[in-house]
């Protein structure tokens, strides 16, 4: 690009062509035309050309208490003109005190804590520690599942869009995903999680040697399309995987901190207490912190030597402890299970009012909605999803995509948004489904 081109180029237009010739292709950010944020407040994000949208995906569920909420923009840059990086050669203080909070808000005796910068790494400790306390290597994952993008989590993930064609790691089999909405059983058949939950003893009998070292979900699949196991499903997978002498790695990257509403982790609604809990995204409103927590006599099977240069950063720590204390303040999944009854309750109204949104699913403030050509054959529409995303955008709404066929519209807005930005949001998207239904 030459210098009059640049000039007469809008600033979006410009960084996207340097955004093409300078970062992977892989690095694909959404829509048609790409939208170049250059700054954002509370649940409010602005484009480069000074555009405002409502931000109803908070970067992938993790502004979880709004765009640079001004204690964590305080407490962070306190920390970055006082102690930026040790490294976990020394020991810090704000490191031990976001550990102790996880301990407190966690399930049942999960105290032990591990620092890491994504999600990705978090659940990579999760799995390496589960095989380190039993001696097994086997895991038992669940299809639909998405866990990130290094090799052993390419490998979780049942996700095929997700999967690059790198090597493959043994030891990993897919259980069927309950997915009530698209499955081999009749959705309405009392006993669905218990089929569902029966997959994963005959993929331990049929696919491994009897030995698995642990079972792996996420307590709602996120990039799945926002999948909910049915009741009781994990109260039965948990007691099958422990039966085997595995460990239930449960992971929270999406669901946690008070997402799903009223519990501050998702698998807290089926009562189980995990073996293993994984959680990223929300947990430092945007900084990259990845954490992984168990029991004491878990994390001491770790031996050898280890160490994560970032994880535990400081200036990250700051934003975390930051983080956890506006949820604790502001009661985030209090906060999640009103304005998510709210939302559900647009939702269902939008769901009476087109024949292509084939279901609304998700709990508290992590809600979807999944399009389909029509209810009966519920044949994944794709198409209606994207004119929907481009839709809302039109109506300056941001909303997130997913699902395995690209037909699930996600939602995860800041879980301190207001009543009146849900019923804004609400407004615009129900003005952006009237475009889909006239295009
Ligand atoms: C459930 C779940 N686990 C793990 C990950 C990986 O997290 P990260 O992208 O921070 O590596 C993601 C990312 O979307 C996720 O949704």
């Amino acid at each position: 690009m030459n210098e009059t081109d640049a000039a007469t180029m809008t600033r979006s237009a410009a960084l996207k062509e340097a955004h093409e010739e300078f970062l992977f292709p892989c690095v694909k950010p959404l829509y048609r035309e790409p939208i170049a944020i250059a700054e954002a407040s509370g649940v409010t994000v602005i484009d480069a050309e000074g555009n405002e949208y409502l931000d109803f995906f908070s970067g992938i569920l993790s502004t979880s208490i709004g765009h640079c909420h001004p204690e964590v923009v305080a407490r962070v840059t306190e920390q970055v003109g006082r102690l930026g990086h040790t490294s976990t050669l020394y020991i810090t203080e704000n490191q031990i005190t976001v550990a102790r909070r996880l301990a407190e808000i966690a399930p049942g005796s999960l105290k032990t804590c591990y620092f890491t910068n994504s999600g990705t790494e978090a659940v990579e400790t999760a799995i390496m520690l589960a095989q380190l306390f039993t001696g097994r290597h086997e895991i038992i994952a669940l299809r639909y599942g998405y866990s990130g993008r290094s090799a052993l989590a390419t490998n979780l993930t049942a996700h095929a869009p997700w999967r690059p064609v790198t090597s493959a790691i043994p030891g990993i089999k897919h259980a069927i995903s309950p997915y009530t909405y698209r499955s081999p059983f009749n959705p309405s058949d009392e006993d669905i999680a218990e089929k569902f939950a029966q997959d994963i003893e005959e993929v331990i009998r049929t696919t491994t040697s009897g030995k698995p070292a642990a079972f792996f979900a996420e307590t709602i699949q996120g990039v799945g399309g926002y999948i909910v196991p049915p009741p009781g499903y994990f109260q039965r997978t948990a007691e099958i995987i422990h039966g085997y002498g595995g460990l239930f790695i449960c992971d929270e990257v999406q669901a946690g901190f008070g997402r799903t509403g009223d519990k501050w982790f998702g698998i807290e609604h089926w009562d189980v207490e995990p073996d293993i809990m994984v959680m990223a995204k929300g947990i430092a409103n945007g900084f990259p912190v990845g954490a992984t927590v168990t029991r004491p006599e878990i994390a001491a099977a770790w031996k050898a030597k280890t160490i994560s240069t970032f994880g535990g950063n400081s200036v990250c720590m700051a934003a975390a402890e930051a983080t956890l204390d506006v949820m604790k303040r502001e009661d985030t999944p209090a906060r999640s299970a009103e304005r998510g009854h709210q939302l559900r309750a647009g939702l269902d109204t939008l769901f009476d009012q087109h024949e292509w949104i084939g279901e609304v699913r998700g709990m508290g403030l992590m809600q979807a909605l999944e399009l389909v050509e029509d209810r009966n054959t519920k044949t994944p529409s794709p198409a209606k999803a994207s004119a929907l995303l481009e839709a809302a955008k039109e109506e300056k709404l941001l909303v997130g995509i997913g699902g395995l066929y690209g037909n699930v519209i996600r939602m995860g807005p800041s879980m301190l948004i207001t009543g009146a930005e849900v019923d804004e949001a609400l407004a615009r998207l129900g003005r952006a489904c009237e475009k889909v239904d006239r295009s």
